[in-house]
């Protein structure tokens, strides 16, 4: 019997693979690189699945270059790469990898609001041009972190890991989302719901929690960073264009707030030139969920989501399934 074909835009890891080659014909991009757009759009053409990254957009043109395409599995929880309705249209299952990269996106939320308060990158690339005079009382000064109140947009699973990391120091959460969460997930992360404008106007840090959608496109601009204290830093783990990058710039030269820490950006891989020039900015490259045992899970779950599919039962994280003809 003809096994399915599948594509996978990358090399994956070992415990991937043998999940898709237990199933599939898999035709393993070779390198760790983007796939170029031609190649996967010559690849996929006799593929019945796709494995992909959220790099690489998946639109109409590309399902038109795969008539036998049956599922898109993406290796990452964000899904605002793929056309999910195309993909509905076309009969073509989508899924993602929800809940295995929670914690290890928040424990970099958290690194990354500690480094901006506190300076930690400043220092660092002080301490390498060997310039260092010696301890003096006003240098690198910059903002506690402990006892301040947090301001968390997005009270997902990942938003509140990091309230529950704020536990630890002593600090106030209040929180904003589309609905309340449960009382007593309320209670146990001391979270208080507010709305947006009390949240910016009265959190030290603001920190971001939302998927990428029309809603929440520049959710973060001129008049939103005006909201804010002029002592209050910026976090971004979410989605680049959640953030307005010039406003922020513009925000940053204007002091309207002490800093920010992005590990995600407008145009992915380019950076806005301003933001780039800011030593008030720590710049981190996507990592959120790069731990070697968060991106093993992901692939695994990718893997899996395909796999399911293959064997006539529903992906654990399908997203479109019961919007598909049967
Ligand atoms: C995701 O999965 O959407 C993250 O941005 C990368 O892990």
């Amino acid at each position: 019997m003809n096994r399915p074909k599948a594509l996978a835009t990358r090399p994956l890891f070992p415990a991937a693979r043998a999940i898709l080659d237990a199933s599939f014909d898999v035709d393993y991009w070779p390198v760790q690189d983007k796939i170029p757009r031609a190649e996967l759009l010559r690849r996929i053409a006799g593929c019945d699945a796709l494995i992909c990254l959220l790099t690489e957009k998946i639109d109409d043109e590309l399902l038109a270059a795969a008539p036998k395409l049956r599922i898109v599995s993406t290796v990452s929880v964000g899904y605002d790469h793929i056309d999910v309705p195309a993909c509905t249209r076309r009969n073509v299952m989508v899924t993602n990898t929800p809940g295995v990269l929670d914690d290890t996106t928040a424990d970099l939320a958290w690194a990354l609001l500690m480094a901006v308060a506190r300076r930690v990158v400043e220092g660092d690339a002080w301490m390498r041009t060997g310039g260092w005079p010696g301890w003096e009382l006003d240098q690198l000064l910059g903002g506690d972190v402990h006892g301040k109140t947090l301001g968390v947009i997005g009270f997902g699973r990942i938003g509140r890991g990091v309230a529950r990391r704020s536990l630890g120091f002593q600090m106030k959460v209040l929180y904003h989302d589309s609905a309340r969460v449960p009382a007593e997930i309320e209670r146990e992360l001391c979270a208080e719901f507010v709305p947006l404008e009390r949240l910016l106007r009265d959190s030290d840090f603001v920190t971001l929690h939302v998927p990428l959608t029309d809603g929440t496109r520049h959710l973060i601009s001129t008049s939103t960073l005006n909201q804010m204290k002029s002592t209050a830093y910026l976090i971004n783990t979410s989605r680049g264009p959640v953030v307005d990058e010039a406003a922020l710039a513009q925000a940053l030269n204007e002091k309207k707030i002490a800093g920010a820490a992005l590990d995600v950006y407008e145009n992915e891989p380019r950076v806005h030139p301003a933001l780039l020039a800011r030593r008030d900015v720590v710049l981190e490259p996507h990592i959120g969920s790069a731990s070697i045992e968060t991106r093993t899970k992901m692939a695994v779950m990718a893997a899996t989501n395909a796999a399911e599919f293959f064997a006539g039962r529903r992906p654990p994280n399908a997203l479109n399934a019961d919007a598909l003809r049967k």
